[in-house]
């Protein structure tokens, strides 16, 4: 993102609070596979936290999945799935008074759109591409966007689709390569994609021009279904530690760490030594069978690793969401298995101030904003949440909410 500062972001959200009233408002985004991306406001007052919706648009078009801000430009982007379409889109918004979101442009890709990363300082967007439903044979890979100074995306889509698989992975959903995750290296220079479909880690390099040149593949282990990673800046080690790439696999619920390094200014991944359950190392094989891990994120202060459990039930009625220090070696020490008060937490974003931790839970269609000891890494209780009603018009399933984030 091109430089943000703490500064002007205090005075946009100000702008639409407009109370100097004791109490405090910070505003959230919310992705909705029913098709609305809604304005929620978490509000303090005297140590009571509330979440109230205040607005939502439909601009997404039909299944909102990916978020994210460029927050001094006041600009959310946001990537629609389109599965009800079978195509995918990437949507812009202007943040106006009152956290209210117009729909500013819109520019379709192929299928699966389901995470983005700014690159080259927020002039371009690389989007990761999941492709088709499972045995349709739509491959996936990644699409990058040039992004000109006032954020409109111009120039030809540039598209990387990754060759057909030789023989499917054992795994539903490995016929066809699948672009997961994209993150960035802190040089900025390569991008490492997470290929849910191949079983694989692939580093590309970045020119100016938009282009992209293959570095190091790695494999995972087969069926792992590695889904989205995210890099260290150094490890809390003395200065000039190199820094570790941590990869969150769906079907292995495992975070492996690999030791980065750059040989002629190569990306070079170790083969990977450590490896820990997404549930603090010691899970059964029963919850890992049967749970799919959500996210992973690494937190500001670059101390400790924080990842989502699906659909493992962990505690009465909810899945749960893990924390993990980083210790100087790469390696994670377990610190606390928590509650999220649902089932299938997708996605999570810890605030700015490390003491909040917000949490979209898919299937239950709610948002829960936990608290969290930005020492210790310890996730406490709810402080607020917020049931959203995301059921399609004909009734059934929930659509669900994928994704939220903080505008800040
Ligand atoms: C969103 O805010 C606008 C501007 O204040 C208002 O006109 C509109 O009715 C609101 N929409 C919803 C869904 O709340
Ligand atoms: C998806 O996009 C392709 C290529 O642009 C187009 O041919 C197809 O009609 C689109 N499908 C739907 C369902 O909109
Ligand atoms: C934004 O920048 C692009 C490329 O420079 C230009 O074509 C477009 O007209 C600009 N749009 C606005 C609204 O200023
Ligand atoms: C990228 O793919 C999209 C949709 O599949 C297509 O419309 C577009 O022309 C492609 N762009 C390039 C540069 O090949
Ligand atoms: C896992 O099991 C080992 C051996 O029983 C034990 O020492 C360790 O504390 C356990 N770890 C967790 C996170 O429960
Ligand atoms: C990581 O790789 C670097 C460079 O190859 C090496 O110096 C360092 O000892 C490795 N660290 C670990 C923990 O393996």
């Amino acid at each position: 993102m091109r430089s943000t500062t703490i500064t002007t972001l205090g005075l946009a959200v100000l702008g639409f609070i407009g109370s100097a009233s004791a109490e405090s408002t910070s505003a959230i985004f919310v992705a909705g596979y029913d098709g609305s991306v809604r304005t929620v406001n978490l509000k303090e007052q005297n140590g009571k936290f509330s979440l109230t919706e205040v607005n939502k648009t439909d601009g997404c078009k039909t299944n909102p999945t990916w978020l994210s801000l460029e927050a001094e430009q006041q600009r959310l982007w946001c990537l629609d799935e389109g599965w009800v379409t079978g195509n995918g889109s990437i949507n812009t918004f202007d943040v106006e008074e009152g956290g209210v979101l117009r729909h500013t442009q819109r520019r379709s890709v192929s299928a699966g759109p389901v995470q983005s990363k700014f690159l080259n300082r927020g002039s371009k967007l690389a989007v990761a591409q999941f492709g088709g439903p499972p045995d349709q044979g739509i491959r996936g890979g990644l699409t990058v966007h040039d992004i000109s100074e006032n954020g409109t995306m111009t120039g030809p889509v540039h598209n990387l689709t990754f060759d057909a698989l030789a023989t499917p992975g054992p795994k539903p959903g490995q016929d066809v390569p699948r672009g997961h995750g994209v993150t960035l290296d802190p040089s900025g220079k390569w991008m490492v994609i997470t290929d849910y479909g191949a079983d694989k880690l692939r580093t590309y390099s970045i020119a100016n021009d938009g282009t992209f040149s293959l570095g190091v593949e790695m494999e995972t282990p087969a069926g792992s279904a590695p889904r989205h990673a995210v890099f260290s800046r150094g490890c809390g080690g003395p200065k000039g530690t190199h820094p570790y790439l941590f990869v969150l696999s769906e079907n292995a619920n495992t975070v492996t760490t690999y030791n980065v390094s750059y040989k002629n200014d190569v990306l070079q991944l170790s083969t990977p030594s450590r490896v820990i359950d997404t549930f603090g190392g010691n899970a059964t094989q029963e919850t890992l069978d049967k749970a799919k891990a959500g996210e992973i994120q690494i937190t500001r202060d670059n101390r400790f690793i924080v990842v989502t459990n699906r659909l493992d039930e962990s505690f009465p009625g909810s899945d749960s969401i893990a924390t993990y220090r980083i210790n100087t070696d790469g390696s994670l020490t377990f610190v606390q298995l928590a509650p999220v008060g649902g089932i299938s937490p997708r996605h999570f974003a810890v605030n700015r101030a490390g003491d909040k931790v917000l949490v979209s839970i898919t299937k239950t269609s709610k948002i829960a904003v936990l608290s969290r000891d930005k020492v210790t890494g310890k996730i406490g209780e709810a402080l607020a949440t917020l049931d959203i009603d995301t059921k399609p018009a004909a009734g059934g399933e929930a659509a669900g909410i994928p994704a939220a984030i903080w505008y800040e």
